[in-house]
């Protein structure tokens, strides 16, 4: 299909400018100019209306939208191991699916286009993301080690055969998920490393979230859980890791050296009283870094322009620098970075070639007026719920705030019943 998006103000790589993007197939076929032979099966008109990349969440868990608001105001280790993993054992694939539906929803209604995920019951999301048309880069979590080494291999077995099962889908890939240095042990961190070289398959994983953490991993290991991944081969330049809240200088240098994405989750972070990522000090040493929200147990939302906001603001007030993540960066960070750390360099970017990721937002609201600096719009003015359309890889998933994939009612009866089953409604 040929979509023509007319006379929008477009966040170009050199900026924003009023223009016409024209779609030919997946792909952005060219700015401004009109391509050879170009027919429009559709026409967006663009007056009043602003073109963004679509937002890349960086990492998320989308099934536990089923365990929102019922894990709060508790400390990491509390909410973790006292709240969530009782609740998650209780989840089916079936729930899982039906809390990414949600998740989805909820995504695609706040301009996201892309997410970087890690759960279990990995085949029923894999489902939702193809029910859908989102693009998502999965990973199924691995906990294991030496006490228990048969359920580790089971994991493995899990998310090798999803990668091999779910191949040939176009929005889908995969990586290899450690859940973490306080679930996986160094051994089991080495056969994850191995494996994904084997497999080509980039690692995904959190890293250094918790004071606790850093405590646990220094009496088991005598070093930080950032030397830890390192010793055990985990960092490289595909890795992703997400939270990197506690960090020495020498950390911070491992993470520059190897090429490491470290994807903050501000809101996350602030709710588990975790703290705040240095990411100031991470972006001068080199460290790539990308935007994510974490899972709806921990933040409670899944809005990426919430978490662009706390992203800009609070680093200005923890540094006392204003300047500290400006609006721009906050926008590449949550667009492009994410888009490299799922390994994909012709997205969060609109430029021909590309492929068509996009979100379009209405900007005759209230708060988007009057329309003086629009990156300042994106980051400290907007909800999120400006976003009236969202095209991934050329397919309108959304068009003026209505789902085109998605039964959105069967999708919050189905959670609703979930709840009830589970006992936290
Ligand atoms: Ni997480």
């Amino acid at each position: 299909m040929n979509i023509l998006i007319k006379d929008i103000l477009a966040l170009l790589p050199e900026g924003f400018q009023t223009c016409s993007v024209y779609i030919s197939g997946s792909t952005i076929a060219s700015i401004s100019a009109v391509p050879d032979g170009f027919k429009p099966d559709k026409t967006i008109n663009g007056k009043g209306k602003m073109l963004i990349p679509g937002l890349v969440n960086a990492h998320t868990h989308a099934s536990m939208t089923v365990l929102r608001n019922c894990a709060d105001d508790l400390l990491f280790n509390d909410w973790l191991f006292g709240r969530v993993m009782p609740l998650e054992d209780k989840l089916t694939g079936a729930d899982c699916h039906w809390g990414a539906k949600l998740a989805i929803m909820e995504m695609l209604r706040t301009g996201t286009t892309s997410f970087i995920d890690m759960y279990y019951f990995i085949d029923d999301l894999a489902q939702a993301v193809q029910d859908t048309g989102i693009r998502a880069v999965l990973s199924r979590g691995l906990v294991g080690g030496s006490d228990d080494p048969k359920a580790g291999a089971q994991r493995m077995k899990e998310a090798l055969d999803a990668v091999d099962k779910w191949k040939n889908i176009d929005n889908l890939s995969f990586m290899l998920a450690p859940h973490a240095p306080y679930t996986c042990d160094e051994g089991f961190q080495r056969e994850i490393a191995a494996e994904a070289k084997r497999q080509n398959l980039a690692i995904n994983t959190h890293i250094s979230e918790s004071l606790n953490e850093i405590e646990t991993i220094r009496e088991s290991y005598g070093c930080t859980p950032i030397e830890l991944c390192d010793r055990a081969g985990l960092l490289t330049d595909t890795t992703v890791a997400a939270h990197c809240v506690h960090l020495t200088d020498g950390d911070i240098k491992i993470l520059a050296d190897r090429g490491v994405f470290v994807v903050t989750n501000p809101v996350s972070n602030l709710k588990l009283a975790n703290g705040v990522a240095p990411v100031p000090k991470m972006l001068e040493a080199g460290v790539k870094v990308a935007l994510g929200t974490d899972g709806a147990a921990s933040n409670n939302t899944l809005n990426m322009f919430r978490e662009l906001s706390m992203l800009t603001l609070i680093h200005k007030g923890v540094n006392h620098n204003a300047q500290a993540v400006t609006a721009s960066e906050g926008i590449a960070i949550a667009t492009k970075n994410g888009a490299l750390a799922m390994g994909r360099s012709d997205l969060g970017e609109i430029k021909p070639g590309n492929t068509a990721d996009l979100a379009i937002l209405d900007l005759d609201r209230p708060n988007m007026q009057p329309n003086n600096n629009p990156a300042a719009a994106l980051a400290y003015s907007a909800y999120g719920t400006e976003v009236e359309t969202v095209i991934v890889g050329g397919r309108i998933l959304m068009e003026n705030n209505e789902f085109l994939t998605i039964d959105a009612e069967k999708a919050v009866y189905e959670v609703s019943k979930i709840c009830e089953r589970i006992g936290t409604k």
